[in-house]
């Protein structure tokens, strides 16, 4: 049946009943907190803010005109797809494709109950995770609404004078398509520069904004740079507005980058690492505890736009864990009040190169 109607219902928007498609992005949480326990929640919305950065690259370019919905009536898009809640749960809604007459209205939504073959013979449960989970949720249309109307947090400005970066590129030497077939994980850094061109560009486009449901830059850009010419290796926070960088203590952090990605050497061999830090307090008392999950998801998607503009210009990306008051506590004075979200780590890999795809071997 059409079910565009109640999707437009339960996300309190016209929009997901009046495009012909829309995609919903859920976490099976076993499939994260296996590895990463009850931190694999901050996972979710970091995995699927990256894969929003390919997915609505891609839906742009095909003029679909993509645009995230965070905000919804959890039970109501859980049930509407058989999500059960103690072990998946719907994250985002992206509605897809050109206007047209908005959806008949739905036919009833009867449960969905499949039989389904588990992952692992056993799972653990983390019940912390599925307590901030359902802490987030919202329950009805008109609390939708309400929490679309949060108030947008005050601008931030740079307090010293900030270095002017070059013009990003608009084009790279890579089409779409193949960097997305390029795109992986650095597994190693050599310890080669980056251009401050590269840098630029990578860091215009991570900070570029999401066509969302809430408003974009709750996340700030500070900065560890290593190796990049004709910039000084030290802190910095980054300015989209100016495209300039405001350096904050010069020297070599490389063994401290090292140290603050859970002592990962991935975080001291990059040229540069970005450090996503965000006012959870401010972004909580607006957007309630669902603030949580929006802050994670931008910078899971800056991160990802940042792999994008790395592998289409030549060079590696990698997402990275890290320690999460020390993140903090590095960049202060100036990021008093900001809280570390993500970290993705930027540079040319010691293997050559982006990486080239393994031959694909029959047996
Ligand atoms: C949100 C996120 C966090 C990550 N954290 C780490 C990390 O802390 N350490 C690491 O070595 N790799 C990290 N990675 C890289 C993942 O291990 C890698 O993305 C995953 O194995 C999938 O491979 P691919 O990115 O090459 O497609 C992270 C990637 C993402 C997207």
């Amino acid at each position: 049946g059409d079910f565009r109607g109640a999707l437009a219902a339960a996300s309190a928007d016209g929009d997901a009943a009046r495009r012909p498609m829309a995609l919903v992005l859920s976490a099976i949480y076993w499939r994260n907190t296996w590895k990463y326990q009850a931190r694999g929640y901050r996972h979710f919305f970091w995995d699927s803010g990256a894969m929003l950065a390919n997915l609505l690259a891609a839906a742009g370019a095909l003029g679909f005109e993509p645009r995230v919905l965070a905000g919804f009536v959890d039970r109501e898009v859980n049930a509407l797809l058989g999500l059960d809640p103690e072990r998946e749960a719907a994250l985002e809604i992206i509605p897809l494709g050109p206007l047209s007459p908005p959806a008949p209205p739905a036919p009833p939504v009867d449960p969905i109950d499949y039989p389904i073959v588990p992952l692992s013979s056993e799972a653990v449960d983390y019940p912390a995770l599925r307590e901030i989970h359902s802490a987030s949720m919202l329950d009805t249309p008109e609390v939708v609404r309400a929490w679309r109307r949060a108030e947008p947090l005050p601008a931030r400005s740079p307090r010293a004078p900030t270095i002017g970066l070059p013009e990003p590129r608009r084009e790279a030497g890579r089409a779409f398509g193949e960097t997305v077939l390029r795109r992986a994980s650095t597994r190693q850094f050599s310890h080669e520069a980056l251009s401050a061109l590269e840098l630029s560009t990578a860091l215009a486009s991570a900070a570029g904004g999401i066509p969302a449901d809430f408003p974009s830059q709750l996340v700030s850009l500070y900065l560890i740079v290593n190796a990049v010419e004709g910039i000084e290796p030290g802190s910095y926070c980054y300015w989209p507005g100016g495209n300039g960088l405001e350096l904050l203590s010069p020297g070599d952090h490389r063994s401290r980058s090292a140290y603050l990605c859970l002592d990962q050497p991935l975080g001291g061999d990059a040229a540069a690492v970005i450090y996503f830090l965000a006012p959870l307090d401010a972004i909580l008392t607006r957007w309630g505890n669902r603030g949580y999950r929006i802050a994670n998801l931008e910078a899971g998607y800056c991160g990802g736009r940042a792999y994008l503009a790395a592998y289409a210009q030549g060079f590696g990306a990698s997402g990275l864990t890290f320690y999460d008051a020390d993140v903090g506590r590095f960049f202060e004075p100036h990021a008093r009040g900001l809280d570390a979200i993500f970290v993705t780590a930027l540079g040319r890999s010691a293997r050559g190169g982006a990486r080239e795809p393994a031959p694909l071997r029959i047996r």
